[in-house]
C-alpha cells in the first residue's frame, strides 16, 4: 500500500506552465489554523486586496476558495479543499503541493511525493471494537465474517487482509464509533486522537494500523517544473521543524 502505480505523465502534467502561481491545495477545516501558522513563520504572507502583506489567517465567515499569497519573489495560489480532495488536485497537477493527513493518503494511494512531515495533527488510524469483546478481531467461531465499519474502507481491507483475517468492510461516513455500539459492526477502523470517543462509547483499540500527521505532499511534476519555489518552501518548513535534508 505504498502507491506504488505507475505515475500518470498525462494526469500528472495536464495544465502545467499555464499557471504561474505555485498553487497549494489546503485542508479546510481544523488543521487549517496551524498550517497558516507554520506557513507564516516559513515567511508566507497574503496579499491583500490592495496588493499589500497580510498575516495570513483564517476567516471565519469567507466563503472564498482561492486565497492570494506569496513567500519572498514567488507567487502563491491557495486553495482550500475538504481534506479527502487535496491528494487529487496534486495527483492531477492542479495544485503543486498540498497539505494532508497521513491517513487520508494512505487511504487513496496517492502517487505524489511526501517531502515534509508538518508533526501536525497527531493520532492513529487503529481498529477499535467493545472492551467487552475483546476477542472479536480473531473471533473463530462466529457464523459470519466480522464486519468493520470506517470511512477508510481500502486501508482497513489492506490491514485485514495482510492479517489473513477474512471480513466485511461496511462504509459509513462519521459517528463510526456508534457501530460497533448498535450493532452495525464488530469493529471500526477509525481515527483516535485523544481517545475520549472510544472511552466514551465503551470502545477499546485492539491494533494500530499507522500513526498519522500531517504531509506536505507534491505532485511529481511539479516537483521539478517548479523547483526553485517549492525548494524555497519546503527548506522553510524544514528549518522550523528541525529537520535535517533527509528527515
Ligand atoms: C474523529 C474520529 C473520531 C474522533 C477521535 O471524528 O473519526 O471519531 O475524531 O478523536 P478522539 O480520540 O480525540 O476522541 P470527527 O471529530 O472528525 O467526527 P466524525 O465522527 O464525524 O468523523
Amino acid at each position: 500500500m505504498t502507491g506504488a502505480r505507475e505515475p500518470s505523465t498525462s494526469k500528472a502534467t495536464r495544465s502545467l506552465g499555464t499557471r504561474l502561481p505555485l498553487t497549494i491545495a489546503l485542508p479546510k477545516g481544523r488543521t487549517l489554523a496551524p498550517v497558516f501558522d507554520l506557513f507564516a513563520q516559513a515567511g508566507v504572507s497574503a496579499i491583500g486586496s490592495d496588493g499589500s502583506d497580510e498575516r495570513l489567517a483564517v476567516e471565519k465567515d469567507s466563503r472564498a476558495l482561492v486565497k492570494h499569497a506569496r513567500l519572498g519573489a514567488h507567487r502563491l495560489a491557495l486553495l482550500f479543499l475538504k481534506p479527502d480532495d487535496v491528494p487529487t488536485y496534486v495527483e492531477y497537477g492542479t495544485a503543486d503541493l498540498g497539505i494532508c493527513g497521513r491517513d487520508v493518503l494512505f487511504e487513496r494511494e496517492a502517487d505524489v511525493y511526501h517531502p515534509v512531515d508538518l508533526k501536525l495533527g497527531k493520532c492513529r488510524l487503529v481498529v477499535a471494537g467493545k472492551k467487552t469483546d475483546p476477542t472479536a478481531h480473531v473471533r473463530t467461531e462466529s457464523t459470519r465474517m466480522p464486519r468493520v465499519a470506517t470511512k477508510y474502507p481500502r486501508s482497513a481491507a489492506w490491514h485485514f487482509a495482510r492479517r489473513g483475517l477474512q471480513v466485511e468492510i461496511v462504509n459509513v461516513q462519521g459517528s463510526v464509533e456508534l457501530a460497533p455500539v448498535t450493532g452495525l459492526a464488530d469493529l471500526i477502523v477509525d481515527l483516535v486522537e485523544t481517545g475520549a470517543t472510544l472511552a466514551q462509547n465503551g470502545l477499546e483499540v485492539k491494533e494500530e494500523i499507522v500513526s498519522v500527521s500531517s504531509l506536505l505532499v507534491a505532485n511529481r511534476a511539479s516537483y521539478k517544473l517548479k523547483a526553485e519555489p517549492i525548494s524555497e518552501l519546503v527548506g522553510a518548513l524544514r528549518k522550523l521543524l528541525g529537520l535535517t535534508e533527509s528527515g
